[in-house]
């Protein structure tokens, strides 16, 4: 087997590594070439470009394969909880039951946000998106809990991981209660991470709120399928703002910034209401996908296609379960759900479809599930938020530890103007 890959150029022949993952996939390593050969590579939206190597998440995007730590989601998704999954992905390894039950015990001790904090929750415009307001406070916990130069570098990063897994949560249920302008309520010793989350969400001094199993499981398998997704845009953001050794808070910031994009995690919140404007239009799927397939339009069928997916979404499908699942137990009839299921059954049948390889990704049935739950459609993305920082978390230590680390800084092919002089601004015609 060839252990370089040769480029031949004006008769003079340059050779460069073959790198090739545990999985078999192979690489070209190009870091040498424009120093070798005057020229840089390029590629659009970085679709054919490996970035890292990483030990963390394995995709097959033609076989619908997803593992994390080399364990497949779906057995994770059927056996794992939200905070295990976490640690596995940030640890390597699945806990003991004593490392567990410790690492269970942190994330509540650090479960409360810093009362000072309240304020600024209380000063956001009731209509803030809460994507946003999760940003800002994210960021503005560095403020409040600033280093400790007595602590050691890995006792530092363990507290800053904790606080953010522990405090997301909290600050996610803050902020949806003060946009309701109720009052706040306080994580609880006794419940689990997910219990906990739907405790300070729904309840209410005059409603108290009863934690069901069955929406704690749903919960659980929602945030493990959104737990990791090697290097998605998200995640690109926060090695890239990472790079610059930037602290864990204001990474995970502009992780969860880049995450609010309709394109990316705010697919769930469009999806819905996608399927919302065809409720309204009568419930016929039919103009959507001819507006989808038309060329000269921007409208794309949310929930529809993914990067590197060219197969059903391994995600989606567990989250199709859950969806019908928790729609028996709670003798919901959802009309979305019909709609959605008449959407991906004609687009499935579809040549442009089935030619572009679009098939329903994660975001197409989560919605429901939210729905569901009880959370409202502004605080879908939030939710892929929290499930998503153990993998932000995990692929930021990564990129820290990396031997190979490097300051992310991507070149360009200028096309702009060539060499001009000033002209005074009276001399302008
Ligand atoms: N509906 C209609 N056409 C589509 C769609 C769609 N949802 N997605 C891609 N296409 C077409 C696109 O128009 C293009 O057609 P052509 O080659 O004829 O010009 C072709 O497929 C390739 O599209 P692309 O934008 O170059 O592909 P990409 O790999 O950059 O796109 C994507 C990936 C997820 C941005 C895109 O599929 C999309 O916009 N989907 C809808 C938004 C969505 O559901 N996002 C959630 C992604 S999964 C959760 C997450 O990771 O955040």
């Amino acid at each position: 087997m060839e252990t370089t890959a040769k480029f031949i150029f004006d008769g003079k022949t340059f050779e460069m590594p073959i790198i090739t993952g545990s999985e078999g996939e192979k690489a070209i390593d190009i870091s040498k070439l424009r120093q070798e050969t005057g020229f840089i590579t390029y590629d659009p939206g970085f679709a054919n470009t490996g970035a890292c190597l990483s030990n963390i998440t394995f995709m097959n995007g033609e076989k619908g394969i997803l593992r994390y730590r080399g364990i497949p989601v779906e057995q994770l998704a059927e056996h794992s909880s939200f905070v295990e999954t976490a640690y596995l992905l940030i640890n390597g390894e699945l806990p003991v039951r004593t490392q567990l039950q410790s690492f269970s015990v942190l994330l509540n001790d650090h479960s409360l946000v810093h009362e000072d904090m309240r304020h600024f929750f209380n000063n956001f415009p009731r209509r803030a998106h809460p994507m946003g307001i999760l940003s800002s406070m994210v960021n503005a916990l560095r403020a409040f809990y600033p280093e400790i130069p007595e602590r050691s570098e890995e006792e530092e990063i363990n507290m800053t991981v904790t606080r953010l897994l522990s405090k997301v949560r909290t600050m996610a249920a803050i902020s949806y209660k003060i946009s309701r302008g109720h009052k706040v309520v306080y994580p609880k010793q006794e419940l689990s991470y997910a219990a906990n989350f739907l405790n300070m969400m729904f309840d209410s001094p005059v409603r108290p709120y009863e934690i069901d199993p069955d929406l704690v499981k749903a919960l659980n398998v929602f945030w493990i399928l959104h737990a990791d997704h090697e290097q998605n845009c998200s995640t690109a953001a926060v090695r890239l703002v990472g790079s610059a050794r930037v602290n864990l808070y204001a990474a995970i910031s502009a992780g969860i910034c880049a995450l609010w994009g309709p394109l990316h995690g705010g697919a769930n919140q469009a999806v819905i209401e996608m399927l919302e404007a065809i409720q309204a239009n009568g419930g016929d799927v039919n103009p959507f996908i001819a507006r989808a397939k038309h060329k000269d339009d921007p409208f794309r069928l949310m929930g529809f296609g993914h990067r590197v997916y060219k197969t059903y979404d391994p995600r989606a499908k567990i989250m199709k379960e859950q969806c019908y699942k928790i729609l028996e137990k709670l003798k919901i009839h959802d009309p979305l759900l019909d709609i959605a299921m008449k959407l991906e059954e004609a687009a499935l049948k579809d040549s442009y479809f089935i030619d572009h390889y679009l098939y329903p990704n994660l975001d197409f049935y989560t919605g429901i599930v939210l729905r569901a739950i009880g959370i409202p459609l502004n605080m879908f993305t939030v939710m892929f938020a929290i499930g998503r920082l153990p993998g932000w978390i995990s692929q930021w230590k990564e990129s820290m530890e990396d031997p190979h680390w490097k300051l992310h800084r991507p070149r360009q092919v200028y096309t702009g103007l060539n060499q001009r002089d000033y002209i005074p601004i009276d001399q302008r015609g």
